[in-house]
């Protein structure tokens, strides 16, 4: 079946979903999920994720110039779907949702006690790109809640990221698959 070129990324799917939460300059949080966000360099670590110009999570980045990556759990989408909403700008998603507020290492923006890790950035650069502004954020501190590491691996099968494939369609990973070989 043919895919219309603008729909392709429900075939890109399942996609790494994340809760991005930052501060505006009076202070007031935000939180919102976002599913078009990759790793694009390990040295410098550096991210992206694309927002259309009209989120408050951009308005926020460019206020303050940092935001927090907050790893999903399987546990926290019913609260993930209500930071989806349309609040007025002020309003607090986390707040809202039922979230708790957690103090971040090196930003300013706060991080979700309840997602299993955390991964700080400050702004490196935005740069417009279609109907959407790609966001690179340079990583300054990572972190993941113990209980889900298993010495250095993530503990995908303990964790469950959810994962986005559209609309209210998500999956929880949580079957762990090795290639075979030791190499
Ligand atoms: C699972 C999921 C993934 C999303 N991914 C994105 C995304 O990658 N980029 C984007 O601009 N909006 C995305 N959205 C929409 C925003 O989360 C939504 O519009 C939100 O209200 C924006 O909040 P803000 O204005 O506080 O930033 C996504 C929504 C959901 C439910």
């Amino acid at each position: 079946m043919e895919i219309k070129p603008s729909g392709f990324y429900e075939i890109l799917s399942p996609r790494c979903t994340v809760l991005i939460s930052t501060v505006d300059k009076d202070g007031k949080s935000n939180a919102a999920p976002f599913s078009f966000v990759t790793p694009v360099s390990s040295n410098p670590p550096l991210l992206l994720f694309a927002a259309t110009p009209q989120r408050h999570t951009l308005a926020n980045v460019r206020e303050t110039g940092d935001f927090v990556l907050n790893i999903m759990r399987e546990e926290l989408l019913e609260q993930l779907w209500v930071c989806s909403r349309a609040f007025p700008k002020g309003v607090s998603e986390i707040e809202e949702a039922g979230l708790t507020e957690r103090k971040s290492k090196k930003v300013k923006s706060p991080s979700i006690e309840e997602c299993a890790g955390w991964i700080e950035c400050r702004l490196e650069f935005e740069k417009e790109a279609g109907d959407h502004i790609l966001v690179v954020g340079r990583v300054v501190h990572a972190e993941c809640k113990d209980e889900f590491m298993e010495g250095k691996e993530f503990n995908v099968s303990k964790a469950k990221p959810v994962m986005h494939i559209g609309g209210r369609r998500f999956i929880a990973a949580e079957r762990l698959v090795r290639v075979k070989g030791s190499d």
